[in-house]
């Protein structure tokens, strides 16, 4: 049987393709050809599972509307570990796609104990690195949105403890509000839906926050009034949840159906996608929310600094977009690397830049360039560029971005608004 995967670990042990494998995750190699263009985390591989992503691509080749939401728990200060999500958020609303951004206060209230103004001043701090990025769209608080909070509840309908405990292992003592920190979740991902109108939604995060996503999915089936099925000969609406007079609208809405007990039988003709989106038209006429299943992309994770994760427990793993310039040196220069134990053995074998933290940091954001990036894995394979010049190099574009970053903080500032 699968493992769990727990979303609030700080030292979740997860191996990207064992999570295809186990968990159902599509490996993005599936879609990856439909994107014209790809980005680094795309063309590199950074990006590597997803769920449902076709329905995005589809809507990014076809200017179709779509939109773009993730979240984050404003529990500590942002850094690096954070900037993947941010680029690919801002990515797809370059892309078209309608922006929103969860500030998940209640998960950090409920699961890390902070305190409200103490999520509030975080929050900032991620707004402002989002704007800076070049987000534009809706920022809020999941305690401030009543919209949300409504939808969470309604989300709540669907799922039992027993589910929770399946799914998250949670235990007779799991608090209360835990477990309202999902519904939160969940209604986060659909909140867009909810808000600027049904259409597919791209959710990127990392591979942790699995879960949640396959929770909201089963919740968003759950949702529906009716289940529309491709039977191969012909196309069968069943009713799942409907008042009656929805099973005669959706009837009068396909000319030629044979209505039964409970189903409607379709004539041949129809395609699968426009039947569905005629139902969830009627579904919203009725007062349900007719909203399609919501996709996710996974990212793997930025390794520390030290050779483990980047973890915010261990300090040196990682850096922080404010850490004093001093310390960004130490780190960098301190960080574990994929060389040999001595210079000789290195110049004869080479580097391993698959292990190595300061290689990883440079594909994901500190590179962008291609050709250098492959430049800098062959100089380091063939014993030619030892560790020492290449962490100062790195050491001076990391430098270089963060003083960008910071700049553009200061001018994006205003826009923060709580
Ligand atoms: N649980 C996420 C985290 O721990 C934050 C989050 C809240 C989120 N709501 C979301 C992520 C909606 C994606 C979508 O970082």
């Amino acid at each position: 049987m699968a493992e769990q995967i727990n979303p609030w670990s700080s030292t979740p042990k997860m191996d990207i393709n064992r999570l295809i494998a186990d968990f159902g995750i599509e490996p993005f190699a599936s879609v990856k050809e439909k994107i014209t263009d790809p980005p680094v985390f795309i063309r590199r591989d950074i990006v590597a599972g997803h769920r449902g992503y076709n329905a995005v691509a589809d809507a990014i080749a076809e200017k179709k509307p779509f939109h773009v939401l993730t979240g984050f728990m404003p529990s500590g200060h942002p850094h690096f570990g954070h900037l993947m999500v941010m680029k690919e958020v801002v990515w797809h609303i370059q892309q078209g796609g309608k922006g929103f951004i969860s500030m998940a206060d209640r998960e950090a209230h409920a699961v890390r104990g902070l305190s409200w103004d103490a999520c509030d001043q975080y929050a900032r701090e991620y707004m402002e690195c989002l704007y800076a990025l070049g987000f534009s769209g809706e920022i809020y608080s999941q305690r401030r949105n009543n919209a949300l909070k409504d939808l969470a509840f309604e989300a709540a309908t669907k799922v039992n403890f027993s589910e929770l405990s399946a799914i998250y292992g949670f235990r007779p003592e799991t608090e209360l509000a835990h477990a309202v920190s999902v519904s939160m979740q969940v209604a986060d991902i659909l909140y867009p839906q909810l808000t600027a109108g049904v259409a597919p939604t791209v959710v990127p995060v990392g591979i942790d926050q699995d879960p949640h996503i396959r929770l909201t999915r089963d919740i968003t089936n759950a949702l529906r009034m009716f289940l529309v099925e491709d039977r191969g000969t012909h196309i069968s609406i069943r009713v799942k949840n409907a008042p009656k007079e929805a099973l005669d609208a959706v009837a009068k809405r396909f000319s030629g159906s044979k209505k039964y007990e409970g189903h409607i039988d379709l004539p041949a003709g129809h395609t699968f996608e426009e039947t569905d989106a005629i139902v969830r038209e009627v579904e919203r006429e009725f007062g349900g929310f007719g909203f399609l299943l919501p996709s996710a992309t996974y990212h793997s994770f930025l390794q520390g600094l030290q050779g483990g994760k980047m973890s915010s427990s261990v300090p040196d793993s990682l850096v922080w977009f404010d850490d004093p310039d001093k310390d960004v040196k130490k780190k960098i220069m301190g960080a574990l690397t994929g060389g040999r134990q001595t210079l000789e053995e290195q110049k004869k074998l080479g580097g391993e830049p698959e292990k190595c933290s300061i290689y990883q940091l440079n594909r994901f954001h500190m590179q962008e360039d291609d050709k250098e990036l492959s430049e800098m894995c062959r100089a380091c394979k063939a014993g030619e560029l030892m560790c020492g010049t290449c962490k100062k190099e790195t050491l001076e574009r990391v430098r270089n971005f963060l003083r960008e970053f910071k700049e553009k903080r200061d001018e994006v500032a205003h826009m923060v608004e709580w």
